[in-house]
Order: structure tokens, then sequence, then C-alpha cells
């Protein structure tokens, strides 16, 4: 079981006459295996979300389009094997939700606000079932309990009625109902308080305990990736800048970028000294990051030289860790 996506590029327009276009995912590789749970991190801006709706097919069609790569799916417990972009409309539907899922960034705006969650988890069933609707309502009661919400009390309540952490547990529990093999789940913890976030990680590593299914989790917050996930992507302006095991990627980064984000995070930080003045990297993310003719960490990155002006090519690496490292930095020889 596993998903495969090779070389994948989405270009986004600007405007309807494909004017002002970046590859907002550019020639992207990226694994993920049965059981693992693979995190996505990068900074606001970078093309986190505009991936994981592209590996359903998701991404606004009026501003962008997947213009190469392979999305391979294989789910062996439910006997298949595809690549999502060569599905037609009506097996894309299909697989949607079935073969993977996805909890999207903002549960306010994804929720149906004038329907009912019970009934809303509902629908979904019958869309992708052949069950009745007394079998597929006892079924969303029961994936409301398993997300610690009272599902009988819960059924009527409308999406308002809801806390923000209630919200987000509808929200899994819309997008495990189907028992998909793979779950994308973008920034799920991003709006809550801490109590809540460790409650809705903990419900993620228990389905994924419990179901083996694969996990893509998109954060902007190495220290979530860290208690997560198996393997991390460190993603900057539509590019994997580096990639490795979780724990040796940021105990041992290489890339600046990885670098300067960890020496972000106080927490993170090996030099953390109390009180002293946090580090930011410089300026922000910007389009012109996502141009092409020179690293796009260039005009951020502290150890940039002439030699950055080129496109940079993902080297991989094996030693140093317990897994191997791909890094897209000329200044990297080994680590
Ligand atoms: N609907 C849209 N129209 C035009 N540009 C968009 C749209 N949605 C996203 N973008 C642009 O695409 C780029 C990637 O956006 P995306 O939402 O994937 O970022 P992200 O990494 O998920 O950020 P965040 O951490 O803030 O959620 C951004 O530069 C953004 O400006
Ligand atoms: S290629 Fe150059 S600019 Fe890019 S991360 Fe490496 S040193 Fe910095
Ligand atoms: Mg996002």
């Amino acid at each position: 079981m596993s998903i495969e996506i090779n070389n994948l590029t989405v270009e986004l327009c600007a405007d309807k006459h494909n004017a002002n276009c970046i590859n907002v995912a550019d020639s992207l590789f990226l694994t993920v295996d049965e059981g693992e749970v693979v995190s996505i991190v990068g900074e606001s801006g970078s093309g986190k979300s505009f991936l994981g709706l592209s590996i359903l097919r998701l991404n606004p069609l009026r501003i962008s389009k997947i213009t190469s790569g392979e999305i391979k799916i294989k789910c062996k417990s439910q006997k298949t094997e595809i690549d999502i972009l060569k599905l037609n409309p009506d097996e894309l539907i299909g697989a949607r939700g079935r073969l993977v899922s996805m909890i999207f960034q903002d549960p306010n705006t994804s929720l149906n606000p004038v329907m009912k969650i019970g009934e809303q988890i509902t629908e979904a069933i019958i869309a992708h079932k052949k069950v009745s609707k007394k079998e597929a309502k006892d079924t969303a009661v029961s994936y409301l309990n398993s997300m610690n919400i009272d599902g009988k009390s819960r059924f009527g309540s409308y999406p308002y009625e809801l806390s923000g952490g209630m919200r987000q547990r509808v929200m899994i529990a819309m997008a495990m109902v189907l028992e998909p093999c793979f779950l994308i789940a973008d920034e799920p913890t991003t709006a809550l308080d801490v109590t809540t976030s460790l409650q809705v990680l903990k419900l993620i590593e228990d389905i994924r305990e419990k179901s083996n299914i694969g996990v893509i989790f998109i954060t902007h917050d190495l220290t979530v990736a860290r208690s997560i996930s198996d393997r991390t992507y460190v993603f900057y302006a539509g590019q994997v800048m580096e990639s490795g095991n979780t724990g040796d990627l940021i105990n041992n980064p290489a890339h600046p970028y990885t670098i300067s984000l960890i020496k972000s995070v106080p927490s993170l930080s090996a030099d953390y000294v109390p009180k002293q003045k946090l580090f930011t990297i410089p300026g922000f993310l910007t389009k012109d990051d996502f141009s092409k003719g020179k690293c796009r960490f260039y005009s951020r990155c502290f150890k940039r030289g002439e030699e950055c002006l080129k496109d940079i090519p993902l080297s991989s690496f094996t030693g140093g860790g317990k897994s191997g490292r791909d890094v897209r930095c000329v200044k990297v020889k080994n680590f």
C-alpha cells in the first residue's frame, strides 16, 4: 500500500489567460507507505495546501493545472492500483474519500453551515457505499463517538453549535468514515489550543495504529512534525528543499532553509539561550521566489553565493542517518 508521486508539476496562473504563471509544485517526488506518517513542513504560502489538494485533483481549475507527473496509489485492502491523474471524472469521485481522504485546513469553511453534522457524515457514507440510511446513521454515530463526541446527542447539531476542536474532530470523522487507505491532514491542529491540539494528534496517531493507513500531515510547525511523523519533507516555494527521517533531519539539518527553520523554533534549537532575542529568517516568501534560474531560497539564504544563481537539483545522500537524505543545495556536499 503506498502513494508514489513522481515528477508532479502544478502551475498556478494569476489570471485565466494563463499569464503570470508559477510552478506551485515543481517536479515533485514524494512517497508514503502503509502505516507511515509523512510531514510536509514549510512556511505560509509555500504551496503545502496546493499540493494536498492536487493529490485529489481538487486544485482550483480556474487558476491552476497539473502539467506533468504521476500520482500512483496502491491499496491492498481495496485491491486497487491507480494513477489519480489518469482517472475519468466518475472514477475520480469514487476514489476521493474511499482511497484517499482529506481533512481540510479550515473546518469552518469545509463543513456545510446549514446542515446538521450527523447528516453531513451520513450523506458521505451513502454517496460511496451501498447501505441503508439507518446503517449509515449508525456508522456516523459510532464514528463521532470514536472521535470523543457524543454521537447520539450531537448528531443533530449544526457546525456553529460546536467548538473549534469539535468541528475539527467532526472533519476527522468524516475523513475516516469511508475507511480510506490514505489520509491527507492539512494543518489539522493550527487553530486549536495546546490541549485540544494534542487530543487531535492522538486521534490521528490512534487511527494510524488501528487501521495502518498512510498519512500525509501538512504543518508549518516542526515540533508537531517531530511528534507525529516518521519522515519529513521540507517545502519552500513549491519545491522540496530537504527530506529524510524526521528525527535525523531535525537533529542534523543540512539545508540552510531547514537550519533556519529550526533556529526559529526556540524549543528545537540546540543553541537556545532563555530571554535571548529570537531568531527569524530575514524577509518573507514572495512570488519571485517561485521563479526559475536561481535557488528558490536565494533571497533569504545566509549561505548564498554566485553558484546559487541557477536551477538547483535535489541530490541524494545515503550516509549520516538511519535513512537517506535528499537535499537541494549546491553547498551541501555531505551531511
Ligand atoms: N485561490 C488562490 N488564488 C490565487 N493564488 C492562490 C490561491 N490559493 C493559494 N494561492 C497562492 O498559492 C501559493 C501556495 O498557497 P498554499 O495555500 O498552498 O500555501 P500553504 O503552504 O498551504 O500556506 P499556509 O501555511 O498559509 O496554509 C501562495 O503563494 C498563494 O498566494
Ligand atoms: S543553493 Fe545557495 S542559496 Fe540555495 S540554499 Fe544552498 S547556499 Fe542557499
Ligand atoms: Mg495551507
